[in-house]
């Protein structure tokens, strides 16, 4: 397949690798994206195990988490001993909010209509005396001057999303995080809605935390997500979580005694979500993060990259507007659109999911996200409703 602005891209259909979507268009990845078959393979073989428990040996209770971590680290080029294990975004945010030593006049900054999980945990720390300044950007998302503006003395952290679930405009996340690290500023940035569809490298990018929900660009099933932290800021964490899962095996358990004790430094995965082992979700989400590393993330970014160049492209402009970039850094996997007459926006996505072309509805317009499952005639057919809505 040739493709505008792509035109040497050589397009791969790995829909037969999902579903099956029975005559459905799934374009609304940003919401919940389907499980990869090798992942539902790996939650049927999970919900085997517990079915037979003696199957549910010592090296699978231990050996989920750990493939888990490692598939994560091999994602983001981290150490695994540097991976929390989680539920959700929100659980990576409230270990942040609940952990670090807030002083009193401390600042955070976050971004006015950021998605909800960005802004509430911190809302909590105003009665600990810390400002909350959710900052109103001049465009989509905040720009890098505007964040060195509103940068005090008393500014401690910054926490924005990368890909904005309600625009899709990509922040420039290396020039946010190299002010805020020119100005001693912790930089957390949610990466729920890129990382999949965007590769990332912490070694190099200027972020002190990410955090990111599974079920979205990492294909993973709903209640998992992940947490990375800069070792220091992990090692400066005031709270008290010390799970045994994380300092034990359950062939410890077989001792005829326990002495226990805060062993030393058990590194970042004494805050792995409670229920580490958990394999109805983990064995699945390990299993879909490995397929996205076999494809290559930056070949399912092209991929991702090609079916957007085809659906703005072919959006019909005379009732349509695009609302998100066209091109450019700033474009991401979430594409915005609406009718000329927003109110109609409403009905159209009603008359869409009527006719199996499953988009979302979000801050009154139809957001459209389209992932590696996807297809050219997946777009194709999209617009081809949306010409008719
Ligand atoms: C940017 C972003 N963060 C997080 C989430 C999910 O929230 P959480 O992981 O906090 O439950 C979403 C969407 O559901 C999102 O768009």
């Amino acid at each position: 397949m040739s493709e505008p602005g792509h035109a040497a891209f050589d397009f791969r259909d790995r829909s037969a690798d999902f579903g099956p979507f029975s005559g459905n268009v799934w374009l609304n990845c940003a919401h919940q994206a389907p499980l990869p078959k090798v992942a539902a393979d790996a939650a049927r073989a999970a919900v085997d195990w517990k079915v037979q428990p003696w199957e549910l040996t010592t090296e699978r209770f231990s050996g989920v988490p750990a493939r888990l971590r490692a598939a994560l680290a091999t994602l983001i080029d981290a150490d695994p001993a540097e991976i929390i294990l989680a539920n959700s975004a929100s659980y990576g945010l409230h270990l942040l909010a609940n952990g670090i030593d807030w002083r009193d006049g401390d600042e955070v900054l976050c971004m006015r209509g950021d998605f909800p999980s960005d802004i509430l945990p911190w809302l909590g720390l105003e009665r600990l005396g810390v400002r909350v300044r959710q900052l109103e950007p001049r465009g989509a998302v905040l720009s890098a001057d505007e964040v060195a503006r509103a940068i005090t003395p008393r500014t401690r952290l910054l926490c924005t999303t990368w890909v904005h679930s309600f625009s899709g405009h990509a922040i420039d996340l290396d020039a946010v995080g190299g002010v805020c690290r020119a100005h001693g500023v912790i930089f957390v940035a949610n990466v729920s809605q890129a990382l999949g569809a965007r590769s990332l490298n912490v070694a190099r990018a200027p972020v002190d935390a990410i955090v990111c929900a599974g079920w979205k660009w990492l294909c993973g099933p709903y209640a998992t997500g992940f947490c990375w932290l800069r070792p220091e800021l992990c090692a400066g964490l005031v709270y008290n979580q010390t799970y045994w899962l994380a300092m034990l095996t359950s062939d410890d358990l077989g001792r005829e005694t326990l002495d226990l004790s805060l062993a030393g430094n058990v590194g970042a995965r004494r805050y792995d979500v409670f229920g580490t082992a958990n394999f109805f979700n983990f064995a699945p989400f390990a299993a879909a993060i490995e397929y996205l590393l076999a494809i290559g993330i930056d070949a399912v970014r092209d991929h991702d990259n090609a079916l957007v160049d085809r659906f703005v492209a072919g959006l019909p402009r005379k009732t349509c507007d695009l609302l998100s970039p066209m091109d450019g850094p700033a474009r991401s996997t979430l594409v915005l659109v609406s009718a000329k007459d927003r109110a109609r926006n409403r009905d159209i996505h009603r008359r869409l999911a009527a006719a199996g072309i499953h988009v979302a509805f979000r801050a009154g317009s139809l957001r459209i996200a389209p992932h590696i499952y996807n297809t050219p005639d997946d777009i194709d057919r999209a617009l081809a409703a949306l010409a008719r809505a």
